[in-house]
């Protein structure tokens, strides 16, 4: 046996362990050592029972996800599937194999699972067949197994929607025959002592739970319909609906025939090669090059929030959810009232639609302890700041902290575009300051830009990027620049799209060439969700770096001048019903076309693809600036801030992904097509050509070290 699968014995119970750290992936070796096992157990006279079970901190979280990318760029070759026929093996074992789960049984993990002929299963582990976040479907009869032990519609839920259930859960449905409380491997084994000798239920013959075609059509129906709507542009949850739908309707060997076709071409689709960067990337993005593992991590068990304003409600609620108290600090008794009041309407909010209970809220009320100063600062581990945008205010903030807080305090600013390092200045320990970056509404949105100042210490680093997983966010490390990254790509994103407006395309025309390359709204209804007002008042401010005689879109100013600052006023590039629905507005058209014939822009149709290619190319052209630049650290981080902060949808993998599928030098074309068109705002980014006449991508693009930041 390989040391990937351990083999003991019970007396007359063999346990199969499986130890592929650090969660037991179904890794080449890993399911020939289990076959080897269970061959043992049927020939051994001895053993009258089998136990499988993961070593660790979990069962088995899947197929190795790593191996997806040897098969489809041709590295592995692609024998018959090997995972399904030692599933076989363990279903066709004449004594019980009981399988014992704890922590996850993910993907092939669950399939694993099904094969067994009994689940036992720790109370707080979850089950689930995730792969349709990867962009594919179960491919070792998952959708074939799971409807026979749950039914049709709790399998087209798991497998086209992708989200686990707990043991609880699974336990009801009779997925999992028992819940062992204490010691899991001994609840196992005496579970198989009780099964041994009793004829053994095999998951494939089972069919009391598949329903009749009648019963299941309108199931069926309405998660598809489902699927188009919450999952828009994704193949693999209807792939999967067709699969498990094929487990009602068809002999098991042939749904299983069925389920591997649209696996495969789930598997070597772009989708799926986008949502599989998007897993490694998720998890690539905590690690800081010169921030090593090791470096030790600041205790955070009480924070300071100032401001209770839209970002710091949100950000007090961010802290209190995840289990830490929050002081939350304003300047007068009015202010702090309306943001608790905000606090309280947000949380009622998620209690009606069911997503927190009313005592899950009032325990996190009490965390959140509202001051009117700076009282109680001296015990705080952290501090967010979150007050108006302006640099002197900011100064003042921090070096009143500066004097409050602890030394070993972390200093945070949730600034959006002023210089973390002109803040840090105003305090004598810039290596405790940092910038944490959330998203609006802070609460919900899954994004943290932790922005590296000058002097940022690697444990303040270190401790946010930690942080940032504790409270449920996926944190992005970034350079200090203006905009940091996110809104540094957007501003040339959304520039675009008001250029398109003026020079004849309609807003309709704009924001649905993009939602319908997949962006979860379009560039212009973005700015009327996001208040045109904030973008109007950053540029007044900076008005006089603008360097004459470059272009500078026409219309935003004038709404907001016309008091149309989007939906919070009713109006804004669209007009909205007293349900927040855009209706567009022609006013707002004959506004655009007599602002754009002043300035002698000439009208014309323009092709949605153009639209979307001014838009896109303009993010990744920003793009590939920033990552040369060094603001962020790899491509992948750049994908991962525009997926989870700004919309972008997770199959085309982020921006830079994008890119680099379409051919970087087909990219660049279109830009020096732009570039000619338009002028400089379009000069293509060094990076970009570089890479593109060494026909490489900005996936794997590693700075040389000396550059700028
Ligand atoms: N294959 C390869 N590596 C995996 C993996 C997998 N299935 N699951 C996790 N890993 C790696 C991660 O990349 C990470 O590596 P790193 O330390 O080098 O960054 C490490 O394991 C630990 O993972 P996490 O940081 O995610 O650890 P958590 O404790 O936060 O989460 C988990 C654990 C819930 C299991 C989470 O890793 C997860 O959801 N994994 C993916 C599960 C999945 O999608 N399974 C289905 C695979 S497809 C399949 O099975 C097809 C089948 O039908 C044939
Ligand atoms: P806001 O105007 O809603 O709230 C600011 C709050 O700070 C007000 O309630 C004000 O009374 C309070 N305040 C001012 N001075 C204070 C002081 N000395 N002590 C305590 N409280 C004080 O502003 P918003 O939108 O919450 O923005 C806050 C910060 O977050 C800004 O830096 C902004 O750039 C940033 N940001 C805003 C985003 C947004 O979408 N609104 C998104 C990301 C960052």
């Amino acid at each position: 046996m390989s040391d990937l699968v351990q083999l003991s014995q019970d007396n007359d119970v063999a346990v199969i362990t499986i130890n592929n750290p650090p969660v037991n992936a179904l890794s080449p070796g890993v399911p020939e050592a289990i076959a080897e096992a269970i061959e043992h157990v049927q020939q051994d006279a001895s053993v009258r029972a089998a136990v499988v079970i993961g070593g660790g901190r979990t069962f088995v979280a899947g197929a190795d996800i790593k191996e997806f990318g040897k098969i489809t760029s041709g590295q592995h070759t692609r024998g018959a599937p090997l995972l399904p026929a030692v599933l076989l093996k363990i279903e066709d074992c004449s004594k019980p194999v009981v399988m014992a789960i704890h922590g996850t049984a993910f993907g092939g993990g669950m399939e694993l699972a099904m094969s067994g002929h009994y689940r036992v299963a720790a109370p707080s582990a979850q089950l689930g067949q995730p792969e349709v976040k990867l962009g594919i479907i179960p491919g070792a009869a998952g959708t074939q197994r799971l409807p026979r032990l749950a039914g049709v519609a709790k399998a087209v839920e798991m497998c086209a929607g992708g989200n686990p259930i707990s043991a609880k859960e699974a336990r009801e449905l009779g997925i999992v025959d028992r819940l062992v409380e204490g010691d899991l491997r001994a609840g196992a084994v005496a579970f198989a002592r009780e099964v041994a000798g009793k004829p053994a239920p095999k998951t494939r013959e089972r069919t009391g739970k598949l329903g009749t075609p009648e019963q299941n059509a309108p199931i069926l129906a309405a998660a598809r319909e489902q699927a188009r709507k919450k999952q828009r542009g994704l193949m693999a949850p209807l792939a999967a609906i067709e699969a498990v739908e094929a487990a009602a309707r068809l002999p098991f060997e042939l749904g299983c025939e069925l389920e591997r076709r649209l696996f495969t071409g789930c598997l070597f689709s772009d989708q799926s090669k986008a949502l599989i960067h998007v897993f490694f990337g998720e998890r690539e993005v905590a690690k800081v090059p010169d921030v090593p593992k090791e470096t030790p991590i600041l205790p955070v068990n009480q924070v300071g929030v100032v401001g209770a304003g839209t970002m710091g409600g949100g950000i007090a609620m961010v802290f209190a959810n995840a289990g830490i108290p929050v002081l939350l600090r304003e300047v007068d008794q009015a202010a702090l009232d309306r943001g608790l009041a905000n606090i309280q309407k947000n949380y009622a909010g998620s209690v009606k639609r069911g997503r927190f209970t009313q005592e899950f809220v009032d325990e996190r009320l009490k965390r959140i302890q509202p001051t009117l100063s700076f009282a109680g600062f001296a015990e705080v581990d952290m501090v967010v700041e979150a007050v108006f945008e302006g640099m002197a205010l900011k100064k003042e903030v921090f070096a009143e902290l500066d004097r409050v807080c602890k030394p070993s305090a972390i200093l945070a600013s949730n600034t959006s575009t002023l210089s973390i390092d002109e803040i840090a200045s105003a305090t004598k320990r810039p290596q405790s300051v940092i910038g944490t970056h959330f998203f609006s509404p802070a609460n919900v949105m899954r994004l943290l830009e932790i922005v590296r100042g000058k002097a940022t210490g690697k444990e303040v680093i270190a401790t946010a990027m930690q942080l940032a997983k504790k409270l449920g966010k996926v944190g992005v490390l970034v350079g200090n620049c203006r905009g940091f990254v996110g809104n540094r790509m957007f501003h040339p994103y959304r520039r675009e799209a008001q250029f398109l407006v003026e020079e004849g395309a309609s807003v309709e025309a704009v924001d649905a060439a993009l939602t319908d390359f997949g962006m979860a709204m379009g560039p212009l209804a973005t700015g009327d969700l996001a208040g045109l007002d904030v973008g109007w008042r950053i540029r007044k401010e900076y008005r006089h770096l603008e360097k004459p005689g470059v272009r500078q879109p026409l219309a935003e100013d004038r709404l907001c001048e016309m008091g149309r600052f989007g939906q919070k006023t009713g109006a804004g590039w669209y007009k909205y019903d007293e349900n927040r629905r855009a209706v567009p507005d022609p006013e707002v058209a004959e506004l655009v076309r007599k602002a754009a014939a002043a300035a002698g822009i000439a009208q014309r149709q323009i092709p949605a693809e153009e639209i979307l290619d001014r838009c896109i190319y303009a993010l990744v052209n920003e793009g590939a600036r920033i990552l040369e630049e060094g603001y962020a650290l790899r491509a992948v981080d750049i994908d991962i801030i525009y997926l989870n902060g700004y919309g972008f949808p997770a199959y085309r993998g982020g921006p830079m992904w994008y890119a680099d599928t379409v051919g970087l030098k087909q990219v660049l074309e279109r830009i020096r097509e732009f570039q000619q068109q338009h002028g400089e705002l379009w000069a293509p980014a060094p990076l970009l050509v570089r890479l593109a006449e060494q026909g490489a991508h900005f996936d794997g693009f590693i700075r040389e070290p000396g550059g700028k930041p």
